[in-house]
Protein backbone atom coordinates (compact mmCIF):
# COMPACT_ATOMS: atom_id res chain seq x y z
CA UNK A 1 0.00 0.00 0.00
CA UNK A 2 1.52 3.30 -0.86
CA UNK A 3 0.90 6.62 1.32
CA UNK A 4 1.81 10.08 -0.26
CA UNK A 5 2.78 12.14 2.80
CA UNK A 6 2.66 16.28 2.59
CA UNK A 7 5.17 18.20 4.66
CA UNK A 8 6.60 14.37 4.88
CA UNK A 9 10.16 16.07 5.17
CA UNK A 10 8.74 18.28 8.54
CA UNK A 11 8.86 17.53 12.07
CA UNK A 12 5.68 15.08 12.24
CA UNK A 13 5.74 14.55 8.92
CA UNK A 14 8.87 12.65 8.77
CA UNK A 15 8.67 11.00 11.87
CA UNK A 16 5.77 9.48 10.39
CA UNK A 17 7.21 8.55 7.23
CA UNK A 18 9.75 6.66 9.84
CA UNK A 19 6.78 4.40 11.24
CA UNK A 20 4.70 3.99 8.02
CA UNK A 21 8.03 2.43 6.09
CA UNK A 22 8.74 0.30 9.16
CA UNK A 23 5.43 -0.94 9.24
CA UNK A 24 5.97 -1.88 5.75
CA UNK A 25 4.01 1.09 3.76
CA UNK A 26 5.36 2.64 0.40
CA UNK A 27 5.68 6.11 1.43
CA UNK A 28 5.88 9.13 -0.94
CA UNK A 29 7.29 12.75 0.11
CA UNK A 30 5.77 16.23 -1.03
CA UNK A 31 7.47 18.88 0.46
CA UNK A 32 8.02 22.23 -0.53
CA UNK A 33 10.93 22.66 2.37
CA UNK A 34 10.10 25.84 3.19
CA UNK A 35 10.09 24.79 6.83
CA UNK A 36 11.95 21.26 6.29
CA UNK A 37 15.12 19.95 5.20
CA UNK A 38 16.97 17.87 2.47
CA UNK A 39 18.65 16.05 4.95
CA UNK A 40 15.85 14.55 6.28
CA UNK A 41 15.13 12.43 2.95
CA UNK A 42 18.36 11.19 3.82
CA UNK A 43 18.18 10.45 6.92
CA UNK A 44 14.67 8.46 6.72
CA UNK A 45 16.48 5.64 5.09
CA UNK A 46 19.14 5.73 7.09
CA UNK A 47 16.90 5.55 10.08
CA UNK A 48 14.57 2.71 8.13
CA UNK A 49 17.29 0.80 5.64
CA UNK A 50 14.13 1.79 3.45
CA UNK A 51 13.99 3.52 0.59
CA UNK A 52 11.08 6.80 0.55
CA UNK A 53 10.44 8.91 -2.64
CA UNK A 54 10.58 12.76 -2.22
CA UNK A 55 9.25 15.41 -4.50
CA UNK A 56 10.02 18.89 -4.16
CA UNK A 57 6.79 20.93 -4.80
CA UNK A 58 4.40 23.12 -3.69
CA UNK A 59 0.90 21.76 -2.78
CA UNK A 60 -0.73 24.80 -4.49
CA UNK A 61 0.33 23.85 -7.80
CA UNK A 62 -1.99 21.96 -9.28
CA UNK A 63 0.20 20.85 -12.41
CA UNK A 64 2.87 19.40 -10.07
CA UNK A 65 0.41 18.05 -7.95
CA UNK A 66 -2.12 16.37 -10.56
CA UNK A 67 1.35 14.93 -12.08
CA UNK A 68 2.53 13.24 -8.64
CA UNK A 69 -1.10 11.93 -7.88
CA UNK A 70 -1.63 10.07 -11.57
CA UNK A 71 1.96 9.02 -11.39
CA UNK A 72 2.17 7.84 -7.76
CA UNK A 73 -1.69 6.52 -7.50
CA UNK A 74 -1.34 6.58 -3.88
CA UNK A 75 -3.94 4.70 -1.90
CA UNK A 76 -4.12 7.63 0.74
CA UNK A 77 -3.33 10.97 1.70
CA UNK A 78 -1.64 11.86 5.09
CA UNK A 79 -2.11 15.56 4.85
CA UNK A 80 0.75 17.99 7.40
CA UNK A 81 1.74 20.26 4.74
CA UNK A 82 1.35 23.47 6.06
CA UNK A 83 2.11 27.06 7.58
CA UNK A 84 1.77 26.91 12.03
CA UNK A 85 3.37 29.31 13.69
CA UNK A 86 0.43 31.01 15.26
CA UNK A 87 2.18 34.33 15.89
CA UNK A 88 3.48 34.78 12.62
CA UNK A 89 -0.05 33.94 11.59
CA UNK A 90 -1.61 36.84 12.98
CA UNK A 91 1.43 39.61 10.97
CA UNK A 92 0.73 37.60 7.64
CA UNK A 93 -3.25 36.37 8.04
CA UNK A 94 -3.32 36.26 4.01
CA UNK A 95 -0.20 34.09 3.81
CA UNK A 96 -1.70 31.61 6.27
CA UNK A 97 -4.91 31.24 4.56
CA UNK A 98 -3.28 30.84 1.11
CA UNK A 99 -1.19 28.77 2.09
CA UNK A 100 -2.85 26.44 4.03
CA UNK A 101 -6.59 26.82 2.64
CA UNK A 102 -5.51 27.03 -1.21
CA UNK A 103 -3.25 24.18 -0.53
CA UNK A 104 -5.38 22.18 0.61
CA UNK A 105 -7.95 23.02 -1.78
CA UNK A 106 -5.43 22.25 -4.69
CA UNK A 107 -4.21 19.22 -3.29
CA UNK A 108 -7.98 17.44 -2.96
CA UNK A 109 -8.87 18.14 -6.64
CA UNK A 110 -5.87 16.51 -7.49
CA UNK A 111 -6.49 13.45 -5.42
CA UNK A 112 -10.34 13.91 -6.68
CA UNK A 113 -9.18 13.79 -10.27
CA UNK A 114 -6.59 11.70 -9.71
CA UNK A 115 -9.10 8.80 -8.03
CA UNK A 116 -7.33 8.63 -4.55
CA UNK A 117 -9.86 9.90 -2.06
CA UNK A 118 -8.74 9.18 1.23
CA UNK A 119 -6.88 11.51 3.63
CA UNK A 120 -5.91 11.90 7.16
CA UNK A 121 -5.65 15.42 7.88
CA UNK A 122 -3.22 17.07 10.82
CA UNK A 123 -5.64 19.17 12.44
CA UNK A 124 -5.27 20.47 16.42
CA UNK A 125 -6.52 20.87 19.81
CA UNK A 126 -6.59 24.54 19.05
CA UNK A 127 -10.02 24.03 17.27
CA UNK A 128 -11.52 23.37 20.82
CA UNK A 129 -10.61 27.73 21.39
CA UNK A 130 -10.66 27.81 25.09
CA UNK A 131 -12.35 24.64 26.20
CA UNK A 132 -15.46 24.71 28.60
CA UNK A 133 -14.22 21.48 30.31
CA UNK A 134 -11.30 19.23 30.61
CA UNK A 135 -10.80 16.85 29.21
CA UNK A 136 -11.59 17.84 26.05
CA UNK A 137 -13.56 15.57 24.37
CA UNK A 138 -14.31 14.99 20.31
CA UNK A 139 -17.71 15.92 21.13
CA UNK A 140 -16.90 19.50 22.59
CA UNK A 141 -17.88 22.23 20.78
CA UNK A 142 -14.93 23.71 18.72
CA UNK A 143 -14.39 27.23 20.31
CA UNK A 144 -13.58 30.78 18.62
CA UNK A 145 -9.51 30.25 17.32
CA UNK A 146 -7.48 33.31 18.59
CA UNK A 147 -5.55 33.41 15.39
CA UNK A 148 -5.49 32.85 11.79
CA UNK A 149 -3.56 29.73 12.00
CA UNK A 150 -6.11 28.09 14.17
CA UNK A 151 -8.92 29.09 12.09
CA UNK A 152 -7.18 27.73 8.88
CA UNK A 153 -7.26 24.13 10.74
CA UNK A 154 -11.48 25.33 11.65
CA UNK A 155 -12.14 26.34 8.48
CA UNK A 156 -10.18 22.75 6.47
CA UNK A 157 -12.60 20.54 9.00
CA UNK A 158 -15.39 21.81 7.72
CA UNK A 159 -13.90 22.21 4.03
CA UNK A 160 -12.92 18.25 4.50
CA UNK A 161 -16.26 17.11 5.97
CA UNK A 162 -18.25 19.16 3.09
CA UNK A 163 -16.44 17.19 0.23
CA UNK A 164 -17.28 13.95 2.18
CA UNK A 165 -20.86 14.95 2.44
CA UNK A 166 -20.86 15.50 -1.06
CA UNK A 167 -19.62 12.31 -1.99
CA UNK A 168 -19.38 9.12 -0.06
CA UNK A 169 -16.79 7.70 -1.63
CA UNK A 170 -14.26 9.82 0.26
CA UNK A 171 -12.76 9.16 3.99
CA UNK A 172 -11.61 11.72 5.93
CA UNK A 173 -10.06 11.37 9.15
CA UNK A 174 -9.45 14.57 11.42
CA UNK A 175 -6.70 13.74 14.11
CA UNK A 176 -6.47 16.76 16.63
CA UNK A 177 -2.88 17.04 17.89
CA UNK A 178 -2.45 17.88 21.24
CA UNK A 179 1.15 19.50 22.10
CA UNK A 180 3.88 17.10 20.13
CA UNK A 181 7.45 17.06 21.70
CA UNK A 182 10.59 14.91 21.60
CA UNK A 183 12.17 12.93 18.77
CA UNK A 184 13.30 9.78 17.22
CA UNK A 185 15.58 7.68 19.44
CA UNK A 186 18.18 7.45 16.86
CA UNK A 187 19.22 11.35 17.30
CA UNK A 188 18.56 11.66 14.01
CA UNK A 189 15.51 13.61 13.01
CA UNK A 190 13.89 16.15 15.44
CA UNK A 191 12.16 19.16 15.82
CA UNK A 192 13.92 22.32 13.81
CA UNK A 193 12.25 25.66 14.26
CA UNK A 194 13.94 28.65 12.68
CA UNK A 195 14.68 31.47 14.63
CA UNK A 196 14.15 31.79 18.26
CA UNK A 197 11.41 29.31 19.17
CA UNK A 198 7.89 30.31 19.62
CA UNK A 199 6.76 26.43 21.63
CA UNK A 200 8.05 25.63 25.09
CA UNK A 201 9.91 22.47 24.39
CA UNK A 202 12.32 23.91 21.65
CA UNK A 203 12.92 27.05 23.89
CA UNK A 204 14.01 24.67 26.97
CA UNK A 205 16.09 22.70 24.33
CA UNK A 206 17.82 25.52 23.39
CA UNK A 207 18.45 26.77 27.10
CA UNK A 208 19.77 24.15 28.04
CA UNK A 209 22.41 23.91 25.30
CA UNK A 210 23.07 27.56 26.30
CA UNK A 211 21.66 29.40 23.34
CA UNK A 212 19.34 31.76 25.82
CA UNK A 213 20.01 32.15 29.59
CA UNK A 214 16.44 30.93 31.05
CA UNK A 215 13.51 29.65 29.91
CA UNK A 216 10.40 32.70 30.08
CA UNK A 217 7.34 31.49 32.01
CA UNK A 218 4.74 32.85 30.78
CA UNK A 219 2.34 33.26 33.56
CA UNK A 220 1.70 31.87 37.31
CA UNK A 221 -1.22 33.23 38.47
CA UNK A 222 -3.43 30.64 36.23
CA UNK A 223 -5.84 28.61 38.06
CA UNK A 224 -3.82 25.29 37.68
CA UNK A 225 -2.48 23.35 40.96
CA UNK A 226 1.16 25.90 40.32
CA UNK A 227 -0.46 28.67 38.34
CA UNK A 228 1.52 27.71 35.04
CA UNK A 229 -0.37 26.74 31.81
CA UNK A 230 -1.16 22.44 31.55
CA UNK A 231 -0.70 21.06 28.11
CA UNK A 232 -1.58 17.45 27.01
CA UNK A 233 2.49 16.72 25.74
CA UNK A 234 2.72 13.90 23.62
CA UNK A 235 5.53 12.48 22.28
CA UNK A 236 5.65 12.58 18.57
CA UNK A 237 6.89 8.80 17.84
CA UNK A 238 3.38 8.23 19.82
CA UNK A 239 1.82 10.95 17.38
CA UNK A 240 3.48 8.82 14.16
CA UNK A 241 2.17 5.59 15.35
CA UNK A 242 -1.34 7.53 15.65
CA UNK A 243 -1.19 8.17 11.48
CA UNK A 244 -0.38 4.17 10.84
CA UNK A 245 -3.26 3.21 12.56
CA UNK A 246 -5.58 5.65 11.18
CA UNK A 247 -4.48 4.48 7.62
CA UNK A 248 -5.56 1.13 9.16
CA UNK A 249 -9.34 2.90 9.91
CA UNK A 250 -9.09 4.67 6.93
CA UNK A 251 -8.80 0.95 5.18
CA UNK A 252 -12.60 -0.32 6.73
CA UNK A 253 -13.72 3.02 4.32
CA UNK A 254 -15.22 4.70 7.50
CA UNK A 255 -16.25 8.02 5.77
CA UNK A 256 -15.85 10.81 8.26
CA UNK A 257 -13.85 10.79 11.19
CA UNK A 258 -12.53 12.79 14.25
CA UNK A 259 -9.49 11.83 17.11
CA UNK A 260 -8.14 13.53 19.38
CA UNK A 261 -4.26 12.44 19.72
CA UNK A 262 -3.21 13.09 23.16
CA UNK A 263 -2.12 11.37 26.01
CA UNK A 264 -5.07 12.42 28.49
CA UNK A 265 -2.98 14.08 31.24
CA UNK A 266 -1.82 17.76 31.57
CA UNK A 267 1.80 18.63 32.63
CA UNK A 268 2.47 22.13 33.87
CA UNK A 269 5.08 24.51 32.50
CA UNK A 270 7.12 23.48 36.18
CA UNK A 271 6.90 20.18 35.41
CA UNK A 272 7.90 20.23 32.15
CA UNK A 273 11.12 22.28 32.93
CA UNK A 274 11.57 19.84 35.94
CA UNK A 275 11.15 16.61 34.00
CA UNK A 276 13.95 18.42 31.34
CA UNK A 277 16.35 19.52 34.28
CA UNK A 278 16.47 15.77 35.11
CA UNK A 279 16.64 14.32 31.55
CA UNK A 280 19.60 16.50 30.65
CA UNK A 281 21.09 16.55 34.02
CA UNK A 282 21.30 20.12 34.61
CA UNK A 283 18.89 22.40 36.32
CA UNK A 284 17.35 25.07 33.69
CA UNK A 285 17.09 28.92 35.12
CA UNK A 286 13.46 30.36 34.40
CA UNK A 287 11.81 33.79 34.90
CA UNK A 288 8.21 34.08 35.60
CA UNK A 289 7.40 36.50 33.08
CA UNK A 290 3.53 37.99 31.84
CA UNK A 291 0.83 36.07 30.65
CA UNK A 292 1.61 35.79 26.68
CA UNK A 293 -1.64 36.87 25.03
CA UNK A 294 -4.24 34.33 23.75
CA UNK A 295 -2.60 31.39 25.85
CA UNK A 296 -5.46 29.32 27.88
CA UNK A 297 -4.90 27.95 31.31
CA UNK A 298 -5.40 24.48 30.83
CA UNK A 299 -6.02 22.29 28.30
CA UNK A 300 -5.89 18.13 27.65
CA UNK A 301 -7.25 15.39 25.69
CA UNK A 302 -9.88 12.72 26.65
CA UNK A 303 -7.80 10.00 24.29
CA UNK A 304 -10.46 7.36 24.61
CA UNK A 305 -11.97 6.91 21.52
CA UNK A 306 -8.72 6.92 19.65
CA UNK A 307 -8.33 3.76 21.99
CA UNK A 308 -11.43 2.55 21.39
CA UNK A 309 -11.44 3.00 17.72
CA UNK A 310 -8.10 2.80 16.38
CA UNK A 311 -6.45 0.69 19.27
CA UNK A 312 -4.16 3.39 19.60
CA UNK A 313 -2.42 4.84 22.92
CA UNK A 314 0.21 7.01 23.85
CA UNK A 315 3.36 4.57 25.42
CA UNK A 316 5.67 7.44 26.16
CA UNK A 317 5.78 9.52 29.66
CA UNK A 318 7.22 13.17 29.88
CA UNK A 319 10.47 11.92 30.94
CA UNK A 320 11.02 10.18 27.71
CA UNK A 321 9.69 12.83 25.37
CA UNK A 322 12.35 15.66 27.30
CA UNK A 323 15.03 12.83 27.33
CA UNK A 324 14.54 12.26 22.86
CA UNK A 325 14.25 16.30 22.36
CA UNK A 326 17.50 16.56 24.64
CA UNK A 327 19.35 13.28 22.75
CA UNK A 328 18.12 15.29 19.51
CA UNK A 329 18.95 18.70 20.30
CA UNK A 330 22.76 18.08 21.96
CA UNK A 331 23.63 15.72 19.02
CA UNK A 332 22.54 18.09 17.02
CA UNK A 333 22.91 21.74 18.36
CA UNK A 334 22.00 23.61 15.04
CA UNK A 335 19.57 21.43 13.87
CA UNK A 336 19.83 19.93 10.01
CA UNK A 337 22.26 23.26 10.00
CA UNK A 338 23.25 24.04 6.12
CA UNK A 339 22.82 21.76 3.46
P1 LIG B 1 6.55 21.50 10.02
O1 LIG B 1 6.61 22.94 9.63
O2 LIG B 1 7.76 20.88 10.60
O3 LIG B 1 6.06 20.61 8.78
C1 LIG B 1 5.23 21.12 7.76
C2 LIG B 1 5.90 20.80 6.44
O4 LIG B 1 5.08 21.26 5.37
C3 LIG B 1 7.27 21.46 6.28
O5 LIG B 1 8.22 20.49 5.92
C4 LIG B 1 7.07 22.47 5.14
O6 LIG B 1 8.23 22.64 4.37
C5 LIG B 1 5.92 21.85 4.39
N1 LIG B 1 5.07 22.79 3.64
C6 LIG B 1 4.50 23.94 4.09
N2 LIG B 1 3.77 24.51 3.11
C7 LIG B 1 3.88 23.72 2.02
C8 LIG B 1 3.36 23.78 0.70
N3 LIG B 1 2.59 24.79 0.30
N4 LIG B 1 3.68 22.79 -0.17
C9 LIG B 1 4.48 21.76 0.22
N5 LIG B 1 5.00 21.65 1.45
C10 LIG B 1 4.70 22.61 2.34
O7 LIG B 1 5.31 21.36 11.04
P2 LIG B 1 4.88 20.12 11.96
O8 LIG B 1 5.05 20.54 13.36
O9 LIG B 1 5.49 18.87 11.47
O10 LIG B 1 3.32 20.12 11.66
C11 LIG B 1 2.75 19.30 10.66
C12 LIG B 1 1.26 19.58 10.60
O11 LIG B 1 0.68 19.34 11.87
C13 LIG B 1 0.93 21.02 10.24
O12 LIG B 1 -0.21 21.03 9.41
C14 LIG B 1 0.61 21.64 11.58
O13 LIG B 1 -0.27 22.73 11.46
C15 LIG B 1 -0.04 20.48 12.30
N6 LIG B 1 0.04 20.58 13.76
C16 LIG B 1 1.25 20.77 14.36
C17 LIG B 1 1.32 20.89 15.75
C18 LIG B 1 2.63 21.16 16.43
O14 LIG B 1 2.63 21.60 17.58
N7 LIG B 1 3.78 20.91 15.80
C19 LIG B 1 0.16 20.77 16.51
C20 LIG B 1 -1.05 20.55 15.86
C21 LIG B 1 -1.11 20.45 14.49
C1 LIG C 1 2.82 25.59 26.07
C2 LIG C 1 2.80 26.24 27.44
C3 LIG C 1 2.77 28.65 27.37
C4 LIG C 1 6.75 29.08 25.59
C5 LIG C 1 0.78 25.89 20.39
C6 LIG C 1 -0.26 26.30 19.38
C7 LIG C 1 -1.16 25.14 19.08
C8 LIG C 1 -0.38 23.89 18.69
C9 LIG C 1 0.76 23.62 19.62
C10 LIG C 1 -0.34 23.75 16.31
C11 LIG C 1 1.85 27.43 27.54
C12 LIG C 1 4.05 28.15 28.01
C13 LIG C 1 5.57 28.59 26.12
C14 LIG C 1 7.68 29.75 26.44
C15 LIG C 1 6.16 29.39 28.29
N1 LIG C 1 0.22 24.04 17.40
N2 LIG C 1 5.28 28.74 27.44
N3 LIG C 1 7.34 29.87 27.77
O1 LIG C 1 0.47 27.43 23.13
O2 LIG C 1 -0.18 25.12 23.97
O3 LIG C 1 0.14 25.48 21.58
O4 LIG C 1 1.53 24.79 19.86
O5 LIG C 1 -1.47 23.43 16.10
O6 LIG C 1 -2.03 25.56 18.07
O7 LIG C 1 -1.01 27.38 19.91
O8 LIG C 1 2.11 25.48 23.02
O9 LIG C 1 4.48 25.20 23.52
O10 LIG C 1 3.66 27.48 22.83
O11 LIG C 1 3.05 26.59 25.08
O12 LIG C 1 5.91 29.53 29.49
O13 LIG C 1 8.74 30.23 26.02
O14 LIG C 1 4.10 26.77 27.72
O15 LIG C 1 2.30 29.80 28.02
O16 LIG C 1 1.29 27.42 28.83
P1 LIG C 1 0.57 25.98 23.01
P2 LIG C 1 3.41 26.20 23.53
Amino acid sequence: MKILVTGGAGYIGSHTCVELLDEGYEVVIVDNLYNASKKVIRRIPQITGKNVGFYEADIRDYSQMSHIMNKEQPDAVIHFAGLKAVGESVEKPLAYYENNISGTLTLCKAMQESGCKNIIFSSSATVYGNPAVVPITEQCPKGACTNPYGWTKHMLEQILTDIQKADPDWNVILLRYFNPIGAHKSGLIGEDPKGIPNNLLPYVTQVAIGKHPYVRVFGNDYETPDGTGVRDYIHVVDLAKGHVKAIDKIKEHPGIKIYNLGTGKGYSVLEVIGAFSKACGKEIPYRIMERRAGDIAICYSDATLAKKELGWEAQFDLLDMCRDSWRWQSTNPDGYGEE
